[in-house]
């Protein structure tokens, strides 16, 4: 046996995300197997000082002295391939997809592009940068930031005034709008990863927002108790196996590694894709782990298995 792997659970980052980041973060340090690796919590700070402990180190040369980074950040910077580049230039492996995939998969409009390309079915959509409205629309559409995540600035629109609206902070906040079809179906997500080279699908967790959320908002998605996930999803048995088949499939389309979940809107046989997350959310109450442990894979598990799949790259 060799030596313990050093591993830095990074996590906090500049974006919106901070908050369920922190909460990825501390979640994998506790529960990562302490038998194989030696862990070390790593916050960087919204100044990208990296806070170990009550010490604090300069971003990215602190980073050196692991073996490893577990990424645990989510949103801007280090979902979107930011991080990944700069870790590659300074040559430390990390978890997860390479840089090209995190770019492609922070970005839904690109996204899009490859989902089509590989036969995968999106709701017809619209770009819209700065300073352009659509002329004619026919309500309910879902309006959202090209570049995304955890729901913020996801809305369901159903008045020109509230898209106007919806379009300018979506401008403001310096992101381009992306317009699509609302489908009006049931939502279901599925994570996969990666084991000896081989894409495996976990079990299909249906998301069910309580009365009062009309969609997956971030309320939703983050109190506890506003909304059901369950899973292995009540659905038939050929629907779970097209959805975990479409999961691989956009997987493989924006060439990930390691890991991922992918977002579906199912209505009447037509099954929707909404997003690949290449970093999806590690929390005790996050949707992969759940379905990892529905396949009968602890969480501890779950984090040895994507740092051994990610070190595969490096
Ligand atoms: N076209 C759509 N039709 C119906 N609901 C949608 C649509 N797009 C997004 N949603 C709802 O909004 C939520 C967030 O959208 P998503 O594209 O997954 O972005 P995010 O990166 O913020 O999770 C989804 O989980 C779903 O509940
Ligand atoms: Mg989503």
């Amino acid at each position: 046996m060799g030596r313990k792997l050093i591993v830095a659970v990074l996590c906090g980052g500049p974006s919106s995300e901070y908050e369920v980041s922190l909460n990825s973060g501390r979640n994998v340090f506790k529960f990562i197997d302490r038998k194989k690796f030696l862990p070390t919590l790593v916050i960087l700070q919204k100044d990208f000082s990296l806070r170990i402990g009550s010490q604090t180190l300069p971003f990215p040369s602190g980073l050196r002295r692991f073996d490893v980074v577990f990424n645990a950040l989510h949103g801007q910077f280090g979902e979107d391939g930011v991080l990944q580049s700069i870790l590659d230039l300074i040559r430390i492996p990390y978890t997860g997809s390479d840089t090209a995939s995190s770019f492609i998969g922070m970005d839904k409009w690109l996204s899009k592009l490859f989902f089509n390309k590989s036969g995968l079915v999106v709701p017809s959509s619209r770009l819209f940068k700065q300073k352009e409205f659509p002329e004619k629309v026919k309500f309910p559409l879902v309006a959202k930031p090209r570049r995304g995540g955890s729901s913020v600035g996801v809305e369901l629109i159903y008045s020109r005034k509230q898209l106007k609206k919806t379009f300018e902070k979506i401008w403001k906040s310096g992101d381009d709008v992306i317009l699509e079809r609302y489908i009006r179906g049931r939502e279901l997500t599925v994570g996969v990863i990666e084991k000896k080279g081989k894409i495996i699908s976990l079990p299909v967790i249906e998301i069910v927002p309580k009365k009062r959320h009309k969609f997956f908002d971030y309320q939703a998605k983050y109190l506890p108790g506003h909304s059901d996930e369950i899973v292995p999803a009540p659905i038939s048995r050929s629907l779970a196996g097209r959805l975990q088949r479409s999961a691989i499939q956009a997987h493989k389309s924006l060439e990930c590694s390691v890991y991922s979940r992918s977002d579906f809107m199912v209505l009447g046989k037509k099954i929707y894709i909404l997003e690949v997350n290449t970093l999806p959310g590690l929390t005790q109450n996050s949707l992969v782990p759940k379905a990892a442990q529905a396949a009968g894979m602890s969480f501890g598990d779950l984090i040895t298995l994507i740092i051994k799949s990610s070190l595969e790259r490096f």
